[in-house]
């Protein structure tokens, strides 16, 4: 089976990416897993300026997609599961995983659309986990998590798990606990 994890933590010593290897232990630890791994803060991450987009269409046009240029969308399009860890910033995710998704909702590549203008699946992904820590609480009408959902449905990706360890930073919580919860909430139910 091939994986993803694409990696969107910035600090070295990050809780989301501890969070996200006690998954990848848990349930991509088997025989036969490939597993591509994106650290994107090591990446030549831009976001699509007036030159760079109208180019890409021209090569969405021609459907020219050169394993060089377009290769997050392509590795994403391949993977047969994508977990995506991400810290909660300002309500969402740092903007270099931002920048990523750019990169990787190509159409044509991702996804694209039918005549009836849905979208239609062009990717292998069966299942996407989406790994999150948070300094407080994300809120009830939390946009994250419609974000996600909204993403996955353009995709055609079946399958969304979202995993959040809440309340690191608050004072009087103990962050190694929740932390611990979550780890056992993913392995409980990889199981
Ligand atoms: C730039 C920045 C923005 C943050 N924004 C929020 C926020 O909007 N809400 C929140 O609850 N915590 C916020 N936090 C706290 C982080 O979500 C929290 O410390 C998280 O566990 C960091 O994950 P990490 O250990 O993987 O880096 C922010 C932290 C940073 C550095």
């Amino acid at each position: 089976m091939k994986v993803l994890f694409v990696d969107a933590c910035v600090r070295k010593d990050s809780r989301t990416r501890t969070l996200c290897q006690a998954y990848m232990d848990a349930c991509w630890g088997g025989q036969g897993t490939e597993i591509k791994k994106r650290e994107l803060a090591q990446e030549p991450l831009v976001p699509l300026n007036r030159e760079r987009l109208e180019q890409r269409d021209r090569d969405i046009a021609a459907g020219r997609f050169s394993l060089e240029k377009y290769r997050y969308a392509r590795e994403f399009a391949e993977a047969e599961e994508i977990l995506v860890g991400a810290p909660y910033w300002d309500c969402s995710f740092p903007a270099l995983l931002k920048l990523y998704l750019e990169q990787v909702c190509v159409n044509g590549i991702v996804f694209s659309y039918g005549e009836d203008g849905r979208p239609v699946k062009t990717n292998a992904c069966r299942k996407l986990v989406y790994i999150t820590t948070a300094g407080g609480y994300l809120g009830e009408n939390s946009s994250l998590e419609s974000y996600w959902k909204e993403l996955c449905g353009l995709f055609c990706i079946p399958q969304l798990q979202i995993y959040k360890g809440e309340g690191l930073d608050i004072q009087g919580n103990d962050p190694q606990n929740i932390l611990e919860n979550c780890k056992n909430a993913m392995i409980n139910v990889s199981r």
